[in-house]
């Protein structure tokens, strides 16, 4: 069995659903295969911030249905970065220092971080600053962490967008109107492609890709001359302006509150084809819910991997997804750039072979 471990696992950055999914695929490899003890971290790097640190044991058997909850019950945050934290008094102070004595009050030793490519970056800064020996889990509605064809999250916010394409089909056909809806995804575009593929769009707009108002409206037209009384549009909220500009809700901090394009959009194509629009923003309903069968099965796949890393004495590497089977590769390659949606993918190749307008 090896030697006894005492690990902890936090969850870090916006939620997303598979979350508690690998908690429970974390406690359930550590505990009945290796026979170590799990600790759940709170509210992320906070809860090691916090004296004395706050978590809950996985040791015991958990009671709550963990494979299909929502959410993640350990809490997470996508503010407060521990180098720059922000103090009441409205100055930044650097509490990384807190933040690693935490986790050797707990006497951890390793720690699995499941986060964004943000989150995974300030945790291995941390990891390499306090002696932690880190572990990282990619999640993100966005898909976009490097290295890995996929993260926790994405399957089932895309099963969401495509969902609401679904319905919007038949109350776009019923009043002849134009139907946009605007997705998630802070850089990258793969929730509007896939579900714009999946749902049956016929124009979608990412943000890797400038569209053309021109070809937009084109594409409303000709489907009008075909005898199509609606068009549906998925737009990715980090689409930008015409004139390049990103619509925000303000600012989290240092971070854009994107959110907008859609209705932006939406009065661009009414004014240059005077067809009747209507705006859909899905928002978090793309990261609440149960998640989908896929997510359960990378969640699952993914939590027992990570301990089999600690277990062989991997440290500072992130499991990853690559063509169906569960790898691993550095934490420093995974997040040295975000993974955008590549205009050689299938994907792409595949929208434009359905006719799909990309906006180009
Ligand atoms: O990164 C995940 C994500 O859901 C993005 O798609 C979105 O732009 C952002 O987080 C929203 O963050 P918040 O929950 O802070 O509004």
């Amino acid at each position: 069995m090896g030697e006894h471990k005492r690990i902890g696992i936090l969850t870090s950055g916006g939620d997303c659903a598979g979350l508690n999914a690998v908690i429970r695929a974390v406690a359930s490899r550590a505990t009945l295969t290796y026979g170590w003890e799990v600790i759940g971290i709170l509210g992320a790097t906070a809860g090691l911030m916090s004296r004395p640190p706050q978590y809950r044991d996985f040791t015991l058997p958990h009671t709550e249905p963990l494979l299909i909850m929502g959410g993640t019950i350990l809490g997470t945050t996508n503010k407060g970065n521990p180098f720059a934290f922000p103090m009441p008094d409205g100055s930044l102070k650097d509490r990384s220092e807190e933040i690693i004595e935490g986790y050797h009050l707990l006497n951890l030793d390793a720690l699995i971080g499941i986060g964004g490519d943000g989150s995974l970056a300030i945790l291995r800064k941390l990891a390499q600053q306090g002696g932690m020996n880190l572990v990282g889990i990619p999640k993100t509605i966005d898909n976009d962490v490097g290295s890995t064809e996929r993260s926790i999250g994405f399957d089932t916010a895309f099963s969401i967008a495509t969902e609401a394409l679904d319905r919007l089909h038949f109350t776009a056909a019923s009043h002849s109107r134009v139907m946009i809806l605007e997705v998630m995804g802070r850089d990258a575009g793969h929730i509007a492609l896939n579900a714009g593929i999946a749902g049956g769009a016929h124009i979608i707009l990412l943000p890797e890709i400038p569209y053309d108002l021109e070809k937009v409206c084109e594409k409303i037209h000709e489907r009008k001359n075909l005898g199509r009384n609606y068009t549906l549009v998925v737009v990715s909220e980090a689409v930008c302006t015409e004139t390049g500009e990103t619509v925000t809700q303000g600012w989290q901090g240092e971070q854009r509150r994107l959110g907008g394009i859609g209705q932006y959009i939406a009065n661009r194509i009414t004014e240059k084809t005077g067809a009747e629009t209507r705006v859909t923003v899905l928002g978090h309903t793309q990261r609440g819910g149960i998640p989908s069968p896929e997510d359960r099965l990378l969640a699952s796949s993914f939590g027992v991997a990570a301990v089999d890393l600690i277990a062989a004495g991997q440290y500072d590497r992130m499991v990853a997804w690559k063509n169906r089977e569960v790898v691993s590769v550095p934490i420093a390659d995974a997040i040295k750039d975000y993974r955008a949606v590549d205009l050689n993918d299938t994907l792409v190749k595949t929208a434009r072979g359905l006719g799909i307008c990309l906006g180009d």
